[in-house]
């Protein structure tokens, strides 16, 4: 059964610009506007959209981080310890602290819950190895690690308190290109494993193909196109959609694609 996890219904988020003069209203920037869609259980959704299109604060508003000025946020009922939402950024030291070992930054999340110390460290034990590390590495610092590696441990933090939607905001931007297909075939098998929905925030069009069910494009805060990846990269109706469209060809190009796996040419 593939129901709504989520809906977002009409969500904003406005923020206060400079009052012009003293005493003159605060004028608002609106970063997100009465933006509605839906997340199926498992599906993996595309955000895409230029720069300053409102990727990350829509990614914030859902995690939690930042609230909405106005709209709604629907979960479906959640199974027994499962959290509805993690997140991990393009930068992993947004997730783990630099000061704490990997093994602290990966329980931390289940400090405050009921689970006995022994499970907490089995389960961290499991997560480590699920993303291609080795138990071990739960005594050393994050500096230790390359940005691949620390994305890899990003992850199985953010996979430890059992989500069921994990939002990804450019997590492969600052890899190298052989490191970032490898962090994708990644998130591809933890989906799977984990029955996992992912909104995946990209610039990368050649990725947003390779893992994305739909997409949903925005441009000043709206979503302008929601539809199937090849839908919407077949036929845009967007100038926006075209635009991101236009600059892919101009990157470096990249030659095949399977489900998980893309190689370079
Ligand atoms: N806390 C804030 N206060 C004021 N304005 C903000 C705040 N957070 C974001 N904005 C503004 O909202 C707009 C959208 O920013 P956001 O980071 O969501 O864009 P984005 O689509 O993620 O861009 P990028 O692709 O560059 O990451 C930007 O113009 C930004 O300056
Ligand atoms: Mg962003």
């Amino acid at each position: 059964m593939r129901g709504p996890l989520l809906e977002i219904d009409a969500l904003s988020r406005s923020y206060p610009l400079p009052r012009p003069r003293l005493f003159a209203p605060a004028p608002q920037f609106t970063a997100v506007a009465n933006m509605s869609f839906a997340v199926a259980e498992g599906e993996c959704l595309a955000i895409v959209g230029e720069s300053g299109c409102g990727k990350s604060t829509l990614a914030r508003v859902i995690a939690g981080l930042d609230r909405p000025s106005a709209g709604a946020i629907r979960w479906a009922a959640l199974p027994e310890g499962c959290v509805p939402v993690q997140m991990v950024f393009q930068d992993p030291h947004r997730s783990l602290n630099p000061r704490r070992t990997i093994g602290w930054s990966l329980q931390e999340p289940l400090y405050r819950s009921a689970l006995p110390r022994s499970q907490r460290i089995s389960r961290m034990r499991d997560m480590l190895e699920e993303v291609g590390l080795s138990p071990e590495v739960a005594t050393r610092y994050p500096h230790e690690f390359s940005g691949g590696q620390r994305q890899r441990i990003a992850l199985a933090r953010a996979l430890m308190p059992n989500p069921r939607l994990l939002i990804a905001d450019e997590p492969t931007s600052a890899l190298d290109l052989s490191v970032q297909a490898q962090i994708l075939a990644l998130l591809g098998e933890l989906r799977t494993r984990h029955r996992l929905a992912i909104l995946f925030i990209s610039h990368n069009l050649l990725a947003v193909r390779a893992v994305a069910d739909r997409v949903l494009v925005m441009a000043e805060g709206r979503r302008v196109e929601l539809g199937p990846t090849a839908e919407i990269f077949a036929r845009p109706t967007h100038p926006v959609t075209q635009n991101l469209l236009d600059a892919e060809l101009i990157l470096p190009n990249f030659t095949q694609f399977s489900s998980n796996v893309f190689t370079v040419r």
